[in-house]
């Protein structure tokens, strides 16, 4: 970014800021403190993004960002506005490590807050985003709605966002599934700081190998099963499947291209009837359409057909002006 170009990135800021007002109007107003500030990709400079997770400002620049970004320019165009005093720029340009160009908060604990939710947020960490995944927001408001007395299972849980979500909103059971012991100990901590430990779960599993089991879908063939915790056939009132686009594990590959319905499949068997099943795929070349056609295909193949769909796309700071966003929640009724 020349300097000519950091001036039109103030000005491209000033805009993204004017365009959000209404919306962080009603975020606020339903205890959120935590958004998109500016989404590059669809907003004039892609490979930056700037998110706001309460106190902390965090400034992504990504491999498509230009080489001779001036870093300095755009933390004093960003320090304009309100998004946070702790400026923290990650510069991800030569690879998927935090390289940290500017702030000295990379490394501190901050508790940014969604719907009254309170979760903790870290700029630099193992992972790639700082533990609360902020294009969701939209899938968890739905959640919320329908979670209160109702038992939910939080399939790939990351550091259970999803789950706490609807801990708080009242639901009276909750598992989060996901095989890393790493982020469902931050989600036990997210659990105990909004006071909703209780009712959560933490299984540190492979997702296929519990969806699997509680669908009474065998989990692999006799003799070859990978160790697993046993688990008895059972349904949930709301499932939350929100994988990875790729993974590789000891009970199958995930591919949200190629075949979504292995995963869909036994989430869905595992939804209670009457229940709700949230699916996401965030993967930008699968068509919405084509893929809502495949969880209907899979419905019915697998003799329990679809008896309602509602579409989900996330919330206005992550526009996307063709209408076809990355990320496509379905609530899928049952
Ligand atoms: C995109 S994140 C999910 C985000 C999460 N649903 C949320 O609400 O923030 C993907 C997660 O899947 C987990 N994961 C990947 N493969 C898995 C598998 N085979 N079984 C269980 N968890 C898996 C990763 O550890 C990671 O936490």
């Amino acid at each position: 970014m020349s300097d000519g170009g950091t001036g039109d990135f103030a000005q491209l800021l000033a805009i993204a800021v004017s365009r959000r007002a209404g919306l962080v109007e009603r975020l606020r107003a339903e205890g959120t403190d935590c958004w998109r500030v500016f989404h590059g990709a669809t907003e004039g400079l892609p490979g930056v993004a700037i998110d706001r997770f309460g106190a902390l400002c965090m400034v992504q620049l990504f491999r498509a960002a230009s080489a001779d970004c001036d870093v300095s320019a755009l933390v004093e165009a960003t320090a304009g506005h309100d998004v946070g005093e702790a400026i923290v720029v990650v510069d991800r340009r030569r690879g998927p490590a935090h390289v940290v160009v500017h702030g000295d908060h990379a490394d501190d604990e901050y508790i940014a807050r969604e719907g009254g939710m309170r979760c903790l947020v870290r700029a630099r960490h193992a992972g790639q985003d700082p533990w609360l995944f902020l294009d969701l927001r939209a899938a968890r408001r739905a959640l919320r709605e329908i979670a209160p007395g109702r038992s939910v299972l939080n399939l790939f849980a990351y550091t259970c966002g999803a789950g706490v979500a609807a801990a708080c909103a009242g639901a009276r059971e909750v598992w989060n599934v996901d095989f890393s012991t790493n982020w469902l100990a931050i989600g036990a901590r997210n659990a105990e700081l909004n006071g909703v430990a209780a009712c959560q779960r933490f299984l540190a599993e492979a997702a296929l190998a519990v969806m699997r089991q509680l669908a009474g879908i065998p989990v692999g063939r006799r003799g070859k099963v990978p160790h697993h915790a046993r688990i008895e056939r059972r349904q949930f009132d709301v499932v939350v499947l929100d994988p990875p686009r790729l993974a590789h594990g000891s009970f199958g590959k995930i591919d949200l291209v190629g075949d979504y319905q292995s995963l869909f499949k036994p989430a869905w068997l595992s939804t209670a009837a009457g229940g709700t099943l949230i699916a996401t795929n965030n993967v930008a070349s699968v068509e919405r359409d084509s893929w809502l056609r495949a969880l209907e295909r899979c419905a019915e193949k697998a003799g329990r057909p679809l008896r309602d769909v509602q579409v989900l796309a996330p919330d206005a700071d992550f526009p996307s002006p063709d209408g076809r966003s990355p990320l496509k929640v379905a609530l899928c009724q049952a």
